[in-house]
C-alpha cells in the first residue's frame, strides 16, 4: 500500500488531522491497535476551547457539537467553605464548551466513514521505519500477516504509550517529567449536574471536581491515593466522599445514582522535545501529557494538529518545507504554557501528602488573593479558555 501520510492512532488528534488532510486532498490512512467501540468506551476529557471548536467546524464535523454541547461562561472554585466564580466570558470575552471527548471522537469517526477515507483497526505491532530518510514506511500485523504502507510522512498520534515516541528514543529525544503523588477517581452517572457550571474544589480531604456531559449526565472526580483500587470504591463511598469535599449547599443538592463508568487516572506532566524527527511527527499525548486539572489534554492535541496540518498543507500546496520545519517549535511554545497552567492549577487545588498544613494554608491564601484580584482572575480565565494559536 502507499499513501501520503500514515497516521498512527485513531484518537482525537489522529482523527482531526486525518479529516483536515482529506479535506485538502492529501491522502492518508489511520491505523489503530484497537477498534472503534473500544476507543469510544474510553471516558476522558470534557471541556473544549474555542480553538478545538473551530477545528471541528473547519473539518465540517461540528454540527452535533453545536447542537448538544453546553457553552459555559464561567466556573467556580470552592475553598475554605466558600465559592468564588471565575467569570470566563466577562473577563476574556470567550466561553468554553462542555462536550465529551467520546462524542467528539464519535463525530470524527462518522465523518471519516462518510468521507470514505481508510482506517485500519485492530492492527498489531504497528512500527514506523526509515523516517530519517525520504522514504518512510509503517508496518503492522493483521490476521498473522505483516503489511507495509509506504508514505511521505508519519504522524505519531498514538498517545502516551504508543510506538512513535518509542521509535525516536536515543535519536536526540529529551523528556521532561513530573509525576504527582495521587490520581483522580472519576464517575460518570445519569443524574442531573449539581450545578449549571463546573466546580473545582480545594478541600482538606483532597480535590474534587463537579463536571457534566449533558443536563442529565454528570461527571465527577475526587483525588485519591495512587494505592487505591477502583474495585474498592463502591458508588455509595464515592458519593459520600465527594459530598464531604463540597460546600454544604452544593453537597445537599447533589443527586446521586448508579455509576455507568468508574476509573482511576494517574496525574502526570510530561513533555518530549523535539516533536519532529525527520519525517515522523509526535502529536497530542504522544508528545506531551498534562494533569487534567486545567482541562488542556484534548485541547493541546487540537492545537498540535492545527500547526502540523498547516505545515503539511504548505508542503503539498506550495512545495515549501518551512511549515513542517517550524512545527515542533510552534507547537512547543503553546504546549509549555499549557503545561505551566495545568501544573499551577494542580498545585493550587490538591492535597500534597508531604506539604502538610503549611501547604494548605498557602493554597488558601492564594485562593483568597485570587478571589479579591480581578487581574489574577483574568490571568486564570485567559489560560483556562485557551491561549491563541
Ligand atoms: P489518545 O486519545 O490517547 O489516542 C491515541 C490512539 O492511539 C488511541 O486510539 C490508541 O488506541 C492508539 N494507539 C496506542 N498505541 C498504539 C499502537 N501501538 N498502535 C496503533 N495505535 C495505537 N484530558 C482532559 O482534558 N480531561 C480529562 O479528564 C482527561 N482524562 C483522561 C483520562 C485518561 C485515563 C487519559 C489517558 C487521558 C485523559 N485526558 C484528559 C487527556 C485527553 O484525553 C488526551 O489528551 C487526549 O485523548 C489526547 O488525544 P490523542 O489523540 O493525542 O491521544
Ligand atoms: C473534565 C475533566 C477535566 O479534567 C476538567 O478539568 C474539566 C472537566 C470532564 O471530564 O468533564
Amino acid at each position: 500500500m502507499r499513501t501520503q501520510v500514515v497516521i498512527i492512532g485513531s484518537g482525537p488528534s489522529g482523527l482531526m488531522l486525518g479529516a483536515l488532510l482529506s479535506k485538502s486532498g492529501i491522502d492518508n490512512i489511520i491505523i489503530d491497535r484497537v477498534d472503534r467501540d473500544y476507543i469510544l468506551g474510553r471516558i476522558r476529557a470534557g471541556v473544549l476551547e474555542v480553538g478545538a471548536i473551530g477545528l471541528m467546524d473547519r473539518i465540517g464535523a461540528g454540527e452535533r457539537m453545536h447542537r448538544e454541547g453546553l457553552l459555559h461562561d464561567g466556573f467556580s472554585l470552592s475553598f475554605s467553605g466558600r465559592r468564588h466564580r471565575i467569570a470566563l466570558k466577562e473577563l476574556t470575552g470567550t466561553s468554553v464548551m462542555v462536550y465529551g471527548q467520546t462524542e467528539l471522537t464519535r463525530d470524527l469517526m462518522d465523518h471519516r466513514e462518510q468521507s470514505g477515507a481508510k482506517t485500519i483497526y485492530n492492527a498489531g505491532n504497528v512500527t514506523p521505519h526509515e523516517f530519517d530518510g525520504e522514504k518512510p514506511y509503517v508496518t503492522y500485523e493483521r490476521d498473522g500477516v505483516t503489511h507495509r504502507i509506504d508514505c511521505d510522512f508519519i504522524a505519531g498520534c498514538d498517545g502516551y504509550h504508543g510506538p512513535s515516541r518509542a521509535a525516536v528514543q536515543g535519536k536526540g529525544l529529551q523528556t521532561y517529567e513530573k509525576v504527582y503523588p495521587f490520581g483522580w477517581l472519576g464517575v460518570l452517572a445519569d443524574v442531573p449536574p449539581v450545578h449549571h457550571e463546573l466546580i473545582y474544589a480545594n478541600h482538606a480531604r483532597g480535590f474534587a471536581l463537579c463536571s457534566q456531559r449533558s443536563p442529565t449526565r454528570s461527571r465527577y472526580y475526587v483525588q485519591v491515593p495512587l494505592t487505591d483500587k477502583v474495585e474498592e470504591w463502591s458508588d455509595d463511598a464515592f458519593w459520600d466522599e465527594i459530598r464531604r469535599r463540597l460546600p454544604e449547599d452544593v453537597a445537599q443538592s447533589m443527586v446521586t445514582g448508579p455509576s455507568i463508568e468508574k476509573s482511576i487516572a494517574p496525574l502526570r506532566s510530561f513533555v518530549a522535545e523535539p516533536l519532529r524527527f525527520g519525517r515522523l511527527f509526535l502529536v497530542g499525548d504522544a508528545g506531551h501529557i498534562v494533569p487534567p486539572t486545567g482541562a488542556k489534554g484534548l485541547n493541546l492535541a487540537a492545537s498540535d494538529v492545527h500547526y502540523l496540518f498547516a505545515g503539511l498543507e504548505e508542503f503539498y500546496g506550495e512545495k515549501s518545507k518551512a511549515g513542517i520545519d517550524a512545527y515542533s517549535a510552534r507547537a512547543l511554545r503553546r504546549i509549555w504554557k499549557a503545561e505551566r497552567f495545568s501544573w499551577s492549577m494542580t498545585m493550587l487545588m490538591h492535597r500534597f501528602p508531604d506539604d502538610g498544613e503549611f501547604g494548605q494554608k498557602v493554597q488558601e491564601a492564594e485562593l483568597d488573593y485570587l478571589a479579591s484580584s480581578v487581574p489574577a482572575q483574568t490571568a486564570m480565565a485567559e489560560n483556562y479558555v485557551g491561549l491563541p494559536y
